[in-house]
């Protein structure tokens, strides 16, 4: 949730910025602004995306070699103008942009105006910065030490990059469960709410702690403190990440580049962690943690949106492979139960970014209560990879579009290879059924590859599909999760209401809404429950609904009944969601892209959800 760039060295600090912001625009885009500092101080700020900001701008000539920018997804204040960051303080001086929420906004805010403040904006972030400033005035303390006085009185999470330009040499960052990466160029400096603006510019990168401060200065280059004020020895990593990964490649959408991107990340996702040929599966993080896992007596698995799905699938197949109980917890429901937490159980988080506020939380929520907290993350580096005691990297690269997609076959495929590894090592699995379900997981890649030739087929269906405000996705055992995925990406980017059931629960309800103008879209892949499956595409034909079914290769009995059949092939039952999430992705992405919708920033959403 919103974006944060900001630069200091001896460029123009504008192309800098406002490059940056187009790169973390997947953030947040209800308004984008910027600061530059050097003979004074200039804000320019638009409601909108980043494209109407630089047309705000036009050709000024911008020269300064330092400032900050923001891309906003709004927490507190309607989306315009006025509400949009940087914003500055009552004397003109200070200049803040922000990611969070301040949550004892409302009593600052009285205390401030006790003392003359005035405030333009409804936002949270205008009290803060007053806050600083009042604290400069006060105690005459450097704006370092005010910003560490004011987050002593804050109640909340942050990011934070605020700059003063009676002293144009210096900018100040700070962060509390809101990420912040500072990155070291040759005597320039920049900071961003994640890698992807800096990437271009140096690979050299600072991940900050939760409440450390960051100093960047022209002059001196940067201090990294505590909120001690003690000087921390900063740790500068190198990050891999190219800057290919953050464009679009040629498609139209990232979206669809993420889709089609599936066969070579799911792959990545199994290298060196899987041989075919050898007949082994293994991850370098629960081998560490081996004993443990072999002798779990619950895995909790928590996530939330896309992850949680990911994580349902998770279940399934710990349950059935490894036999171990396992639990699935919304995190943003565990972070506020009581819950029961035991040495023995394993906590699996799983999130694409790493820096989803409610799965932090409720890994923060149960740390400490005897459970090993392993993370299933895609974003290295990650607060919640660094939050965890081990984990595995998904390895999906940067997923941009704000629909998440790669991530969830990579995780799904991450969780097939713990929980085969699981079963193997807790001899819950025979060695021949070990053996062909790694054949058959080693296979995923290229299958996934013949799944995506459905895509002409799709955009066929698609285009009936566009004309209808509803839709029901009906999926059992493996594929139930899919169902749910499948409805959730269509009602994001589309804006078509749409709800996943397992196919069985239709009777108990749902069916009450199906007539001619309800598409039901049957993920039917499974070999076992084939023959229920195909008892509920009757009861919806019954009832004049059009049935979209996804099959395997060759289900010749479902395509006398079904509307659309979608063939795609056939694979093991454990790993069948890898390969019939794909045609509820397309067809996702193409319902919505001919409706017209901006596929890759749907309204009101954003990438990372690091607000509460
Ligand atoms: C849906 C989607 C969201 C995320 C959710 C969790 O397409 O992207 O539902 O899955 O916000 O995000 P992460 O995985 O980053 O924790």
């Amino acid at each position: 949730m919103c974006g944060i760039v900001g630069y200091i060295g001896d460029r123009p600090a504008y192309p800098i910025l406002i490059q940056g912001l187009k790169q973390l625009e997947y953030r947040g885009y209800d308004s984008a602004g910027v600061s530059l500092l050097g003979e004074g101080m200039s804000v320019f700020k638009k409601k909108g995306k980043v494209s109407e900001l630089e047309n705000h701008i036009g050709n000024k000539k911008l020269l300064a070699t330092a400032g900050m920018g923001h891309t906003r997804w709004a927490t507190h204040g309607e989306p315009n103008d006025i509400n949009a960051h940087p914003h500055v303080s009552n004397n003109g001086h200070l200049v803040l942009i922000h990611n969070g929420i301040i949550e004892n906004y409302a009593v600052l805010r009285e205390a401030l105006t006790r003392e003359g403040y005035t405030f333009t904006s409804e936002t949270d972030t205008e009290v803060f910065l007053n806050l600083i400033e009042a604290y400069q005035n006060k105690e005459k303390l450097s704006l370092a030490d005010a910003l560490s006085m004011a987050l002593s009185q804050v109640v909340g999470a942050y990011a934070i990059v605020v700059a003063d330009d009676r002293n144009p040499d210096v900018i100040v960052a700070a962060r509390k469960q809101s990420p912040l990466v500072v990155g070291m160029g040759n005597d320039e400096y920049f900071i961003g709410s994640d890698a992807t603006p800096i990437v271009r510019h140096t690979n050299k990168v600072i991940y900050l702690k939760d409440n450390e401060i960051a100093i960047l200065d022209r002059n001196e280059g940067v201090t990294i403190k505590d909120s001690k004020n003690v000087v921390q020895k900063p740790h500068i990593e190198e990050i891999s990440l190219r800057i290919e990964e953050l464009e679009k490649g040629g498609y139209e959408h990232f979206m669809l580049k993420e889709i089609h991107q599936q066969p070579q990340t799911v792959s990545d996702c199994m290298r060196g962690r899987l041989n075919n040929q050898e007949g082994w599966v293994k991850l370098g993080g629960m081998e560490e943690y081996g004993g443990l896992f072999e002798n779990a007596e619950r895995i909790i698995l928590a996530g939330c949106g896309t992850s949680w799905h990911a994580g349902l699938i998770g279940e399934y197949l710990f349950e059935d492979l490894a036999r171990i109980p396992v639990e699935v917890e919304y995190a943003s429901e565990l972070r506020y139960r009581n819950p029961v937490i035991r040495e023995g159980d394993i906590v699996m988080a799983i999130s694409q970014s790493g820096e989803t506020a409610d799965t932090l939380a409720a890994l923060e929520h149960v740390k400490g209560k005897g459970a090993m907290i392993y993370g299933v993350v895609n974003a290295v580096g990650s607060s919640i990879a660094r939050l965890t005691d081990a984990g595995s990297y998904i390895h999906s690269g940067p997923e941009i579009g704000v629909a998440s997609t790669k991530a969830f076959t990579g995780q799904v495929t991450l969780l097939s290879m713990a929980a085969l590894w699981l079963g193997k090592r807790r001899g819950t699995i025979s060695s021949s059924r070990y053996r062909t379900l790694i054949s058959a997981l080693a296979r995923i890649p290229e299958q996934i590859a013949e799944t995506l030739k459905v895509e002409d087929q799709i955009k066929y269906i698609a285009s009936e599909m566009t004309a209808y405000n509803n839709s029901l996705y009906l999926g059992r055992g493996y594929n139930f999760p899919v169902a749910l995925e499948g409805a959730l990406k269509l009602k994001e980017i589309s804006y078509i209401h749409a709800e996943g059931y397992p196919a069985a629960e239709m009777k108990h309800g749902p069916i009450a809404l199906i007539d001619e103008n309800m598409p039901v879209v049957v993920v039917a892949t499974n070999q076992s429950a084939y023959d229920k499956i195909l008892n509920n595409i009757q009861e919806v034909k019954a009832r004049k609904g059009t049935v979209i079914a996804i099959v395997s290769n060759g289900a010749k009995e479902i395509s006398k009944f079904a509307d659309h059949v979608i063939e795609i092939p056939e694979t093991a039952e454990p790993f069948s969601p890898l390969l019939s999430v794909i045609p509820t992705q397309l067809l996702s992405y193409h319902i919505a892209s001919l409706r017209g919708c901006n596929v890759d920033q749907p309204r009101n959403l954003a990438k990372s959800v690091t607000v509460e």
